[in-house]
């Protein structure tokens, strides 16, 4: 049993693929990526220029998830264009994923511009949500200056599908006021949750945060955002599940994580920390967790779960 989805007219064999962030800024990581069971190949978040990041330590797991400040490291847009290009020859099958970010409107339109006509490259996501650059504001949270990108992003010409990598909110006003913008743009999809920005664990052994940058604040992830991303997905899945696509992202690591996602409404779902934490081997293990559970319930196919949550 598999199941199948289909974003425009790129088909991804599997509804588990990985999250753009951990294990995916290398052609190493890449390739080992589309060696794996992982249903298309997500590529780090790209910038115009290559850049280092945030200053170390940037990234730490804990029991319960991970946080991290890496602040967009990557190797510069033209690399990915080239990873592409190997991922294609080697991956022909597999649908590879960029995710773009800016720092002005510029960046943003130039990005997708070049991806727009980079035939190695079968889908945009447009990152409106990264909480760990000193300085910048997380886009999405801005919702006149979100509408202003969206509307330059979708006059520039193209056909690959184009979705945005939304952060998470915490009140139903503002996933109502985000999505009333959204419904103006012909988004294919939109993918919940970045990482819950801005937060602090402390090492109570050592007394110490545990990262350095941005006042020892960063993005977390894993267990601790799981309930935040459900609510991410159901809510705005009630609110266009008839004009766009959710992915579901945070808080995954085991079928019953995949399960709920798609209850909530995510037609596809992507790793993060448990990537990073079990490596490429995490997408086998809960593919075959989730078809195991599908097999016993007698679900054939995807659509009989997507949005049924049963409410009370
Ligand atoms: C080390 C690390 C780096 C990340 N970098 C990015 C990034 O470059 N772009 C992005 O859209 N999300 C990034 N994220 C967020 C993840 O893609 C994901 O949205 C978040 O971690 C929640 O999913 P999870 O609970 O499965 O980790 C990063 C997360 C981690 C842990």
């Amino acid at each position: 049993m598999t199941f199948t989805a289909q974003i425009g007219n790129v088909v991804f064999q599997d509804i588990i693929y990985n999250s753009s962030g951990p294990r995916c800024t290398t052609l190493e990581e890449l390739r080992a990526l589309g060696e794996s069971e992982s249903s298309a190949i997500m590529m780090k978040s790209c910038s115009p220029e290559p850049r280092d990041g945030n200053p170390e330590p940037r990234y730490k797991e804990v029991e319960l998830g991970s946080i991290n400040s890496i602040g967009l490291a990557n190797h510069g847009y033209k690399k990915y264009i080239e990873y592409a290009a190997e991922l294609k020859e080697q991956f022909p099958e597999k649908p590879v994923v960029v995710s773009i970010v800016g720092f002005c409107p510029e960046d943003f339109v130039n990005l997708v511009t070049a991806f727009q006509n980079e035939p190695n490259v079968d889908v945009l996501e447009v990152n409106l949500s990264c909480p760990n650059v000193v300085g910048k504001p997380q886009i999405a949270y801005d919702f006149e200056t979100s509408d202003e990108l969206l509307a330059k992003i979708f006059q520039i010409p193209g056909d690959k599908p184009i979705g945005l990598k939304l952060p998470p909110y915490f009140d139903p006003v503002h996933t109502a006021m985000m999505a009333e913008v959204l419904k103006k743009y012909p988004i294919s999809f939109i993918t919940c949750i970045n990482s819950v920005g801005n937060t602090l664990i402390i090492d109570p052994e050592a007394e110490a945060p545990l990262i350095a940058p941005k006042w020892w604040l960063g993005g977390l992830g894993g267990d601790y955002v799981k309930p935040v991303a459900l609510a991410n997905v159901r809510m705005f899945y009630k609110l266009l599940w008839d004009r766009m696509m959710i992915i579901g992202c945070g808080g995954i690591k085991s079928w019953v994580d995949v399960f709920e996602h798609l209850l909530a409404g995510a037609s596809l779902v992507q790793l993060g920390t448990v990537l990073g934490k079990e490596d490429t081997a995490c997408f086998a293990r809960i593919q075959q967790e989730f078809y195991e559970y599908m097999e016993k319930k007698w679900y054939t196919d995807a659509k009989q779960i997507i949005g049924q949550l049963k409410e009370l």
